[in-house]
């Protein structure tokens, strides 16, 4: 039996993670959370590759350290409590994949989310920090009041960049309600124009 090819905004972000990453590739999880983007972008860049990992909450950071550390792949992630606005001041080469995956930690306090302000300076700045060809994921959740504000934001920027700058996709399902997820990928030109 075929598998499905249309899944989850999270299943595509994880497409294209695994097409875009090589061994010895740098990457940025603004939003680690609990950590799985970290793991899977830590394993995609290998052992001469490295991951920056940002979140505010002291319990994302160190519930991440754990996988990482269970998983052996501590040596190739640096974990930064501090705000993915500030990821400028932390990454010190152009990193080829940035993803963000919007809202609160799972099995956290709901009330700590992502915020309109911070996400937008965070995306922004990410897209300036970005190696030409590289991508920018953003995964957005429209389903609480805070992240349609982030999901309306972001149509709003990606829609303003020129194209010779970047391609820019939102993948969303129309079918599937107003709260469902959506996903933007955005590819960084070769010779990039502002
Ligand atoms: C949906 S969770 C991420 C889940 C994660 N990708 C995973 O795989 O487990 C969103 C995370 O963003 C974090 N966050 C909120 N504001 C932030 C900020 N300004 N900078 C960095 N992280 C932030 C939250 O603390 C939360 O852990």
């Amino acid at each position: 039996m075929s598998e499905l090819i249309l899944r989850s905004a999270r299943w595509l972000a994880a497409q294209y993670m695994a097409q875009v990453l090589r061994p010895g590739d740098t990457a940025v999880d603004a939003t680690m959370g609990n950590g799985h983007d970290t793991e899977r972008l830590a394993n995609l860049v290998g052992p001469e590759g490295h991951v920056f990992a940002f979140d505010i909450q002291e319990q994302a950071v160190e519930s991440t350290r754990r996988r990482l550390t269970d998983a052996g792949l501590s040596g190739r992630v640096t974990l930064i409590r501090d705000s993915h606005a500030n990821m400028a001041a932390h990454v010190d080469r152009p990193p080829k994949l940035i993803v963000f995956n919007l809202g609160f930690l799972p099995g956290g306090d709901k009330q700590v989310t992502t915020l309109l302000d911070s996400t937008l300076a965070a995306v922004q700045a990410a897209m300036e920090l970005l190696s030409p060809g590289g991508m920018l994921l953003v995964c957005c959740y429209p389903g609480h009041a805070e992240g349609q504000r982030e999901l309306d934001a972001l149509r709003e920027l990606f829609a303003s960049v020129p194209p010779q700058a970047f391609n820019i996709l939102e993948h969303r399902f129309v079918n599937a309600g107003p709260g469902a997820p959506v996903c933007f990928a955005a590819e960084k030109q070769i010779s990039s124009a502002k």
